[in-house]
Protein backbone atom coordinates (compact mmCIF):
# COMPACT_ATOMS: atom_id res chain seq x y z
CA UNK A 1 0.00 0.00 0.00
CA UNK A 2 2.99 2.34 1.00
CA UNK A 3 4.40 1.37 -1.85
CA UNK A 4 1.76 1.91 -4.46
CA UNK A 5 1.61 5.63 -2.73
CA UNK A 6 5.49 5.95 -3.31
CA UNK A 7 4.85 5.47 -6.61
CA UNK A 8 1.82 7.47 -7.42
CA UNK A 9 3.09 10.59 -5.59
CA UNK A 10 6.53 10.10 -7.43
CA UNK A 11 4.26 9.84 -10.69
CA UNK A 12 2.80 12.97 -9.89
CA UNK A 13 5.97 14.68 -8.95
CA UNK A 14 7.60 13.86 -12.03
CA UNK A 15 3.99 15.23 -13.79
CA UNK A 16 4.30 18.76 -11.93
CA UNK A 17 8.29 18.57 -12.99
CA UNK A 18 7.89 18.17 -16.94
CA UNK A 19 5.07 20.80 -16.56
CA UNK A 20 6.71 23.08 -15.26
CA UNK A 21 9.68 22.56 -17.44
CA UNK A 22 7.29 23.07 -20.27
CA UNK A 23 6.07 26.45 -19.04
CA UNK A 24 9.55 27.59 -19.05
CA UNK A 25 10.43 27.16 -21.97
CA UNK A 26 7.28 28.67 -23.58
CA UNK A 27 7.94 31.82 -20.65
CA UNK A 28 11.65 31.62 -22.34
CA UNK A 29 10.51 31.90 -26.23
CA UNK A 30 7.93 34.18 -25.73
CA UNK A 31 10.20 36.49 -23.83
CA UNK A 32 13.29 36.25 -26.50
CA UNK A 33 10.49 36.81 -29.03
CA UNK A 34 9.08 39.87 -27.45
CA UNK A 35 12.67 41.25 -26.89
CA UNK A 36 13.37 40.90 -31.31
CA UNK A 37 10.24 42.11 -31.81
CA UNK A 38 10.91 45.39 -29.42
CA UNK A 39 14.87 45.58 -30.80
CA UNK A 40 14.08 46.41 -34.71
CA UNK A 41 11.38 49.42 -34.37
CA UNK A 42 13.64 50.50 -31.61
CA UNK A 43 16.68 50.69 -34.03
CA UNK A 44 14.38 52.54 -36.19
CA UNK A 45 13.86 55.08 -34.16
CA UNK A 46 17.17 55.50 -33.05
CA UNK A 47 17.78 56.11 -36.63
CA UNK A 48 15.58 58.42 -37.30
CA UNK A 49 16.91 60.59 -34.10
CA UNK A 50 19.77 60.35 -35.17
CA UNK A 51 18.78 62.11 -38.60
CA UNK A 52 16.61 64.60 -36.47
CA UNK A 53 19.17 65.14 -34.64
CA UNK A 54 21.43 65.81 -37.71
CA UNK A 55 19.08 68.52 -39.03
CA UNK A 56 18.70 70.49 -35.42
CA UNK A 57 22.87 70.41 -34.72
CA UNK A 58 23.13 73.76 -37.23
CA UNK A 59 19.90 74.73 -34.40
CA UNK A 60 20.25 79.03 -33.47
CA UNK A 61 17.38 79.33 -32.17
CA UNK A 62 16.44 78.53 -28.14
CA UNK A 63 13.39 76.41 -28.79
CA UNK A 64 15.07 74.47 -31.50
CA UNK A 65 18.24 73.94 -29.41
CA UNK A 66 15.84 72.46 -26.40
CA UNK A 67 14.61 70.38 -29.40
CA UNK A 68 18.14 69.54 -29.88
CA UNK A 69 18.77 68.25 -26.05
CA UNK A 70 15.49 66.35 -26.12
CA UNK A 71 16.20 64.58 -29.29
CA UNK A 72 19.73 63.72 -27.76
CA UNK A 73 18.02 62.18 -24.32
CA UNK A 74 15.67 59.93 -26.59
CA UNK A 75 18.60 58.97 -28.09
CA UNK A 76 20.71 57.88 -24.98
CA UNK A 77 17.32 56.13 -23.91
CA UNK A 78 16.98 54.07 -26.96
CA UNK A 79 20.48 53.36 -27.03
CA UNK A 80 20.28 51.90 -23.40
CA UNK A 81 17.11 50.02 -24.30
CA UNK A 82 18.90 48.71 -27.43
CA UNK A 83 22.01 46.86 -25.36
CA UNK A 84 19.57 45.43 -22.49
CA UNK A 85 17.77 43.71 -25.13
CA UNK A 86 20.90 42.52 -26.65
CA UNK A 87 22.18 41.34 -23.56
CA UNK A 88 18.77 40.05 -22.80
CA UNK A 89 19.12 37.94 -25.94
CA UNK A 90 22.99 37.09 -25.49
CA UNK A 91 21.31 35.71 -21.75
CA UNK A 92 18.59 33.66 -23.68
CA UNK A 93 20.54 32.31 -26.25
CA UNK A 94 23.29 30.30 -24.21
CA UNK A 95 21.97 27.05 -24.06
CA UNK A 96 22.81 25.80 -27.69
CA UNK A 97 26.50 25.04 -27.39
CA UNK A 98 28.69 24.51 -30.28
CA UNK A 99 31.94 22.75 -28.72
CA UNK A 100 35.03 21.73 -30.29
CA UNK A 101 38.24 20.91 -28.77
CA UNK A 102 40.36 24.13 -27.67
CA UNK A 103 43.27 25.52 -26.28
CA UNK A 104 42.42 28.27 -23.41
CA UNK A 105 45.92 29.52 -23.76
CA UNK A 106 45.15 30.13 -27.64
CA UNK A 107 41.96 31.77 -26.68
CA UNK A 108 42.85 34.29 -24.05
CA UNK A 109 45.51 35.47 -26.46
CA UNK A 110 43.09 35.86 -28.95
CA UNK A 111 40.95 38.02 -26.64
CA UNK A 112 44.20 40.27 -25.50
CA UNK A 113 44.83 41.03 -28.98
CA UNK A 114 41.24 42.24 -29.86
CA UNK A 115 41.25 43.87 -26.22
CA UNK A 116 44.69 45.54 -25.97
CA UNK A 117 44.07 48.89 -27.25
CA UNK A 118 40.94 49.85 -25.52
CA UNK A 119 42.61 48.42 -22.03
CA UNK A 120 45.81 51.13 -22.64
CA UNK A 121 43.21 53.60 -23.33
CA UNK A 122 42.15 52.99 -20.10
CA UNK A 123 45.33 52.70 -18.45
CA UNK A 124 45.19 49.25 -17.88
CA UNK A 125 47.85 47.09 -18.30
CA UNK A 126 47.00 43.46 -19.17
CA UNK A 127 49.54 40.68 -17.18
CA UNK A 128 49.00 37.28 -18.72
CA UNK A 129 50.26 34.16 -16.55
CA UNK A 130 50.02 31.21 -19.23
CA UNK A 131 51.04 27.80 -18.20
CA UNK A 132 52.61 25.89 -20.72
CA UNK A 133 51.32 22.22 -21.36
CA UNK A 134 47.80 23.32 -20.32
CA UNK A 135 45.18 20.55 -21.28
CA UNK A 136 42.73 21.25 -23.72
CA UNK A 137 39.48 21.83 -23.18
CA UNK A 138 35.74 21.16 -24.56
CA UNK A 139 34.49 24.24 -25.24
CA UNK A 140 32.47 26.98 -27.30
CA UNK A 141 34.79 29.38 -28.22
CA UNK A 142 32.40 32.57 -29.29
CA UNK A 143 30.60 32.14 -26.33
CA UNK A 144 34.04 32.09 -23.94
CA UNK A 145 35.27 34.96 -25.66
CA UNK A 146 32.01 36.31 -24.43
CA UNK A 147 32.82 35.25 -21.06
CA UNK A 148 36.50 37.35 -20.98
CA UNK A 149 34.62 40.17 -22.33
CA UNK A 150 31.67 40.48 -19.40
CA UNK A 151 34.62 39.82 -17.18
CA UNK A 152 37.11 42.35 -18.27
CA UNK A 153 34.22 44.73 -18.65
CA UNK A 154 33.23 44.33 -15.24
CA UNK A 155 37.13 44.67 -14.15
CA UNK A 156 37.51 47.80 -16.29
CA UNK A 157 34.41 49.80 -15.07
CA UNK A 158 36.22 48.81 -11.21
CA UNK A 159 39.27 50.67 -11.69
CA UNK A 160 38.21 53.88 -13.19
CA UNK A 161 41.62 55.41 -13.13
CA UNK A 162 43.15 52.15 -14.60
CA UNK A 163 45.02 49.17 -12.94
CA UNK A 164 46.22 46.09 -13.30
CA UNK A 165 44.32 42.81 -15.19
CA UNK A 166 45.80 39.76 -14.54
CA UNK A 167 44.94 36.82 -16.56
CA UNK A 168 45.76 33.48 -15.65
CA UNK A 169 45.84 29.37 -16.64
CA UNK A 170 46.96 26.62 -15.15
CA UNK A 171 46.00 23.32 -14.14
CA UNK A 172 44.38 21.32 -10.85
CA UNK A 173 43.96 17.39 -11.36
CA UNK A 174 41.43 17.02 -13.77
CA UNK A 175 40.11 20.56 -14.55
CA UNK A 176 41.70 23.60 -16.03
CA UNK A 177 41.57 26.86 -13.95
CA UNK A 178 41.05 30.48 -16.02
CA UNK A 179 41.26 33.60 -13.67
CA UNK A 180 40.71 36.92 -14.03
CA UNK A 181 42.08 39.24 -11.45
CA UNK A 182 41.68 43.08 -11.46
CA UNK A 183 43.13 45.81 -8.86
CA UNK A 184 39.99 47.87 -8.76
CA UNK A 185 37.38 48.74 -5.97
CA UNK A 186 36.39 45.38 -4.91
CA UNK A 187 32.58 44.48 -3.79
CA UNK A 188 30.97 44.37 -0.46
CA UNK A 189 29.63 41.41 1.09
CA UNK A 190 26.35 42.91 -0.06
CA UNK A 191 27.24 42.86 -3.69
CA UNK A 192 29.18 39.56 -3.53
CA UNK A 193 26.01 38.07 -2.50
CA UNK A 194 23.95 39.14 -5.13
CA UNK A 195 26.23 39.85 -8.15
CA UNK A 196 25.06 36.50 -10.16
CA UNK A 197 21.08 37.54 -9.97
CA UNK A 198 19.93 38.59 -13.16
CA UNK A 199 19.21 42.55 -13.57
CA UNK A 200 21.40 43.13 -10.56
CA UNK A 201 23.51 46.17 -10.79
CA UNK A 202 25.02 48.32 -8.95
CA UNK A 203 25.98 50.62 -12.33
CA UNK A 204 23.51 53.90 -13.32
CA UNK A 205 24.12 52.08 -17.09
CA UNK A 206 24.11 48.52 -15.87
CA UNK A 207 21.80 45.73 -17.26
CA UNK A 208 22.88 43.19 -14.42
CA UNK A 209 22.88 41.06 -17.56
CA UNK A 210 27.06 40.11 -17.34
CA UNK A 211 27.50 38.19 -14.63
CA UNK A 212 24.43 35.69 -14.92
CA UNK A 213 25.45 35.18 -18.60
CA UNK A 214 29.24 34.52 -17.80
CA UNK A 215 27.82 31.79 -15.25
CA UNK A 216 25.19 30.31 -17.63
CA UNK A 217 27.84 29.79 -20.07
CA UNK A 218 30.06 28.35 -17.69
CA UNK A 219 27.79 25.75 -15.88
CA UNK A 220 26.61 25.07 -19.05
CA UNK A 221 29.72 23.54 -19.98
CA UNK A 222 30.15 21.40 -16.23
CA UNK A 223 32.64 24.24 -15.07
CA UNK A 224 32.20 26.05 -12.08
CA UNK A 225 33.01 30.01 -11.35
CA UNK A 226 34.07 31.24 -8.00
CA UNK A 227 34.92 34.93 -7.05
CA UNK A 228 37.10 36.11 -4.18
CA UNK A 229 36.89 40.11 -3.76
CA UNK A 230 37.95 43.03 -1.23
CA UNK A 231 36.61 46.32 -1.05
CA UNK A 232 39.73 48.75 -1.94
CA UNK A 233 42.04 45.71 -3.40
CA UNK A 234 40.67 43.81 -6.19
CA UNK A 235 38.47 41.15 -6.97
CA UNK A 236 39.30 37.30 -8.84
CA UNK A 237 37.23 35.47 -11.06
CA UNK A 238 37.69 31.60 -10.78
CA UNK A 239 36.72 29.36 -14.17
CA UNK A 240 37.32 25.69 -13.71
CA UNK A 241 36.40 23.58 -16.63
CA UNK A 242 37.06 19.85 -16.84
CA UNK A 243 39.81 18.60 -18.91
CA UNK A 244 38.98 17.57 -22.76
CA UNK A 245 39.19 14.37 -22.19
CA UNK A 246 37.45 13.16 -18.86
CA UNK A 247 34.80 16.07 -20.02
CA UNK A 248 33.99 13.49 -23.04
CA UNK A 249 33.52 10.55 -20.93
CA UNK A 250 31.62 11.62 -18.40
N1 LIG B 1 35.34 42.99 -11.16
C1 LIG B 1 34.42 43.59 -10.40
N2 LIG B 1 34.78 44.50 -9.47
C2 LIG B 1 33.87 45.11 -8.69
N3 LIG B 1 32.52 44.89 -8.76
C3 LIG B 1 32.11 44.00 -9.68
C4 LIG B 1 33.02 43.30 -10.54
N4 LIG B 1 32.30 42.46 -11.32
C5 LIG B 1 31.02 42.62 -10.98
N5 LIG B 1 30.88 43.54 -10.00
C6 LIG B 1 29.61 43.94 -9.35
O1 LIG B 1 28.60 43.01 -9.71
C7 LIG B 1 27.49 43.69 -10.31
C8 LIG B 1 26.85 42.79 -11.36
O2 LIG B 1 27.73 42.62 -12.46
P1 LIG B 1 27.13 42.34 -13.91
O3 LIG B 1 28.26 42.24 -14.87
O4 LIG B 1 26.20 41.20 -13.83
O5 LIG B 1 26.24 43.62 -14.23
P2 LIG B 1 26.71 45.10 -14.56
O6 LIG B 1 28.17 45.13 -14.88
O7 LIG B 1 26.24 46.00 -13.48
O8 LIG B 1 25.85 45.42 -15.87
P3 LIG B 1 26.09 44.80 -17.33
O9 LIG B 1 27.25 43.85 -17.25
O10 LIG B 1 24.84 44.08 -17.66
O11 LIG B 1 26.37 45.97 -18.17
C9 LIG B 1 28.06 44.98 -10.83
O12 LIG B 1 27.07 46.00 -10.93
C10 LIG B 1 29.12 45.31 -9.79
O13 LIG B 1 28.55 45.92 -8.65
MG1 LIG C 1 28.98 43.74 -16.25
Amino acid sequence: MDQTQAQSDHQSLARDHERLLSQYAEIATLAGGLAHEIRNPLSTMTLNLDLLREDLLAAESPRERRMLQKVDSLRKQCVLLERLLNDFLQFARVGALQKKLADLNQLVVEFIEFYQPLAKEQGIDISPHLATNLPQVEIDTQLFLQVLTNLSRNAQQAMPRGGVLELLTYSRGDRVILEIIDSGEGMSTETQARMFDTFFSTKPDGSGLGLPTVRKIVEAHRGTILCDSEPGQGTRFSISLPEANNSASA
